[in-house]
């Protein structure tokens, strides 16, 4: 019989101390301490975030191999995200991951967050019917940092074909609630105000972007001067319209990444279509993709809503991969706030 592979896995890039706990692939335990610090600033930030990690990592990590009914002398290998993300916040997960390596005599697993988000399409769990893209596999990643399309060839083999030239998705999100004076993360809360809106109400301008690459400062802009005139007529304007503002704000960025998304796989012949990150969470998002897999005759891919924001399970998931192939870092490993793809 072969051995089981067990991948310890640490996330800490942003704000949420996460560890999880990977066999064979199948996620046994997936753990992840928000922090609540940063609401009373409407934003990360970055010192507090690193204190908090330092504070919740090893609490995390027990809770994680429990959870899992593993002790530390069962895992193979210890999986950590390298980058991209903030400094001070991945210094905390990689130390970790050189501590208990080292400790334990196992190889370590540098792993780029960003790949992660695609392979949360590949996290199984025991007990239900796991269904996973073949290759290749077209995927729209949309989160707090980054807003970009790839194709997976393989598991660890992706290709960048569309990106922001700006910001992202998750970030026009935050920046358009904070204006509306929301709380931190915005997204979420645009969300669920959409649901009681009408996406018609208000219009906002759209960039023109050639190609598969995406802009979404020039909305914020076009958001921000929008209530500044609105608000200047009738102080209460955003009160007064919060449900339709939500509504239509969402949509105005639901379309933009579905024309890219759209133009995407008729431009590689790919309808294995999966969206990740944390605004792949939204529910107009997730309803769109799923309108035009129906109309496109695309297989959709959506992940559950644990897998849409950071988490560890995608670092073990990736990790596994990488660990199949023996691709392995030494201790001389350094973690990095950017990746450039
Ligand atoms: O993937 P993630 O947890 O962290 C990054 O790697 O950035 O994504 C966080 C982003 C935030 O911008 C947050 O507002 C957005 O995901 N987000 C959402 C929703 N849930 C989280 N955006 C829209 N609708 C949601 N339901
Ligand atoms: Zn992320």
């Amino acid at each position: 019989m072969t051995p089981e592979i067990t991948i310890l896995a640490i996330e800490s890039s942003c704000d949420d101390t996460s560890a999880a706990v990977i066999c064979d692939g199948f996620v046994l335990s997936n753990l992840i301490a928000n922090q609540a610090v940063h609401k009373a600033y409407g934003g990360v930030v970055p010192e507090l975030a690193s204190r908090a990690h330092q504070a919740n990592i090893v609490p995390v990590v027990s809770q994680a191999l429990a959870a899992a009914g593993k002790r530390a002398d069962e895992v193979s290998a210890v999986a950590f995200t390298r980058g991209p993300g903030l400094l001070g916040s991945l210094l905390v997960g990689t130390s970790f991951a050189k501590g208990f390596a080292l400790a334990r005599n196992i190889p370590l697993i540098a792993v780029n967050h960003l790949q992660a988000h695609v392979m949360s399409h590949f996290a199984m769990e025991h007990g239900k019917e796991n269904r996973v893209p073949e290759f290749p596999f077209l995927c729209l990643l949309v989160s707090g940092g980054h807003t970009q399309l790839i194709v997976i060839r393989d598991h660890l083999s992706m290709e960048l074909i569309g990106n922001t030239i700006d910001d992202a998705a998750g970030e026009a999100f935050d920046k358009c609630a904070k204006v509306m004076g929301l709380p931190y993360p915005g997204g979420p809360v645009i969300d669920r105000l959409a649901a009681d809106g009408n996406p018609d109400a208000f219009h906002f301008a759209k960039p023109r972007i050639q190609g598969l690459d995406f802009s979404f400062s020039g909305l914020k802009t076009s958001f921000l001067y929008f209530l500044r005139d609105r608000v200047g007529e009738d102080p209460d304007f955003i009160a007064r319209n919060l449900n339709d503002l939500a509504a239509s704000l969402q949509r105005t960025i639901i379309e933009i990444l579905i024309a890219k998304l759209v133009r995407a796989s008729k431009e590689t012949g790919i309808r294995e279509i999966g969206i990740a990150g944390g605004v792949s969470a939204n529910g107009g998002l997730r309803r769109a993709a799923a309108r035009e897999a129906g109309k496109r005759g695309w297989n959709l891919f959506l992940p559950e809503f644990r897998y849409t924001t950071d988490n560890a399970a995608m670092i073990g998931i990736t990790g596994y991969y990488s660990y199949l192939k023996s691709d392995f870092t030494d201790h001389s490993v350094i973690p990095v706030a950017r990746i450039d793809t």
